[in-house]
């Protein structure tokens, strides 16, 4: 499809069809396309100023006075990087190791952190990066709590945070074959690995972990950020406090280029001019960015993330209950999507149809994303201004798109 424009949570085509957006620019447009608070802000800052290096900007200012006081204290050194996500990401794994010292990170199965060097060989999806290995020496993956696909086959009620003991196990055995790490990257809540919600004491017990071994721990919450989970930070659903925070996406506001850091002090050790770069710190992007912020705080989009998602992930429950293909339905804020297999016993991941559901929803108005580890999870990331109306009617959509793939699929032998 051909975009011509987006408004709040709607985009149009080339054809002037009008699509409800479930997708919001993979997690960015969390404020809505052309908010016009965003837009205002960066009009008035394209007469004024777009590109100063990293020099200290007005702009520049205002982003990092709107940023800090939604961090935790501790959390009090920002570094603003190149336009996309994956810069953050390099900048974490520059600071985690320049800090330690050490080469070796941890990251965890169906994470996704970007597609430059340091972060393709963080992210552990095989399509992505097959072609392109090695690139970072020494990551190591270990299980991220995916209860649905349990690694370890364990049922939540039986679990006993097993993710964290294995790791455990591989830093304390000397035949694991993991060197003592430079950090652990973790998303609060995994996005393209298939919207998977940790149990709510993973990330402390993580913490508890690499406090004890001194690792970083680097939480990404490029996509999982700036209230999408209904946390202004999806790690504050644990009150764990990362050594290192990724932002981008929502942090520009309407896609406007920018990645950010938030560090502690201890880590802020860099000699001058060790990270540089002509793009770091778009103008514009700071006075959307901060702009966003603002238009977040003060409609309170984490508050209408959570109770708009609590509605549609019953919703979503409802679709899950009366189909024979949607596995799971899951979700946190607005952070919701449906797993989608070819037999509800066996979860046999069913990708074909997933790739239909997405079809189908395209032709009836709506537009989804799909990923996860089998590329079987249709998700939905929509702008958190979304109105009940139109969460109801795209889950109306969604729920004859189900329906049409279930009714064409080749019927089972018993
Ligand atoms: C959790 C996470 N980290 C990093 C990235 C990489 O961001 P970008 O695509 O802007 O480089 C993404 C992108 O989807 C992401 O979801």
């Amino acid at each position: 499809m051909a975009i011509r424009r987006g408004r709040g949570a709607t985009v149009e085509d080339l054809d002037g069809n009008i699509y409800i957006d479930f997708f919001g620019g993979a997690g960015v447009l969390n404020v809505g396309h052309a908010n016009p608070e965003v837009l205002r802000a960066a009009h008035e800052q394209l007469d004024d100023l777009t590109h100063a290096l990293d020099f200290p900007t007005p702009s520049r200012k205002r982003l990092i006075e709107a940023l800090l006081p939604l961090l935790p204290k501790e959390l009090g050194r920002l570094f603003f990087g190149g336009p996309t996500g994956s810069d953050a990401v390099e900048i974490a794994v520059k600071l985690a190791r320049f800090n330690t010292g050490r080469i070796p990170f941890v990251a965890f199965e169906g994470s996704y952190h970007g597609m430059t060097g340091g972060a393709l060989s963080l992210t552990s999806g095989l399509p992505f990066k097959e072609e392109f290995l090695p690139l970072l020496p020494e990551v190591h993956f270990v299980p991220y709590p995916y209860c649905y696909r349990c690694a370890f086959h364990k049922s939540p009620g039986t679990c006993a945070m097993f993710c964290v003991s294995y790791l455990e196990h591989k830093l304390s055995d000397p035949h694991s074959g993991l060197g003592r790490p430079a950090a652990v990257i973790v998303e609060a809540v995994q996005g393209e690995g298939g919207t998977i919600i940790p149990p709510p004491q993973f990330l402390p017990a993580l913490r508890a972990l690499c406090n004890s071994y001194d690792i970083v721990l680097i939480v990404d919450e490029i996509q999982a950020g700036f209230c999408r989970t209904g946390k202004m930070f999806a790690f504050e659903h644990s009150r764990t406090i990362p050594d290192i925070v990724t932002m981008s996406k929502a942090l520009g506001g309407l896609g406007f280029p920018i990645s950010g850091v938030a560090f502690k002090e201890k880590l802020n050790t860099f000699p001058r001019g060790k990270h540089i770069g002509t793009f770091r710190g778009n103008q514009v992007a700071y006075a959307a960015g901060a702009a966003a912020i603002r238009f977040m705080v003060k409609n309170d989009l984490a508050g209408q993330a959570l109770r708009l998602g609590e509605k549609m992930l019953a919703g979503l429950k409802e679709i899950e209950r009366d189909s024979a293909i949607i596995g799971e339905a899951r979700g946190i804020g607005l952070m919701l999507a449906a797993e989608v297999v070819k037999d509800k016993a066996t979860k046999e991941p069913a990708p074909e149809q997933a790739a239909e559901i997405r079809r189908a929803c395209h032709r009836r108005g709506l537009l989804i994303e799909v990923g996860g580890h089998y590329f079987n999870v249709a998700r939905f990331l929509p702008p958190l201004i979304l109105t009940d109306t139109l969460a109801m009617k795209g889950l109306d959509i969604f729920a004859q798109a189900v329906k049409e793939v279930e009714r064409s699929r080749p019927k089972r032998k018993r």
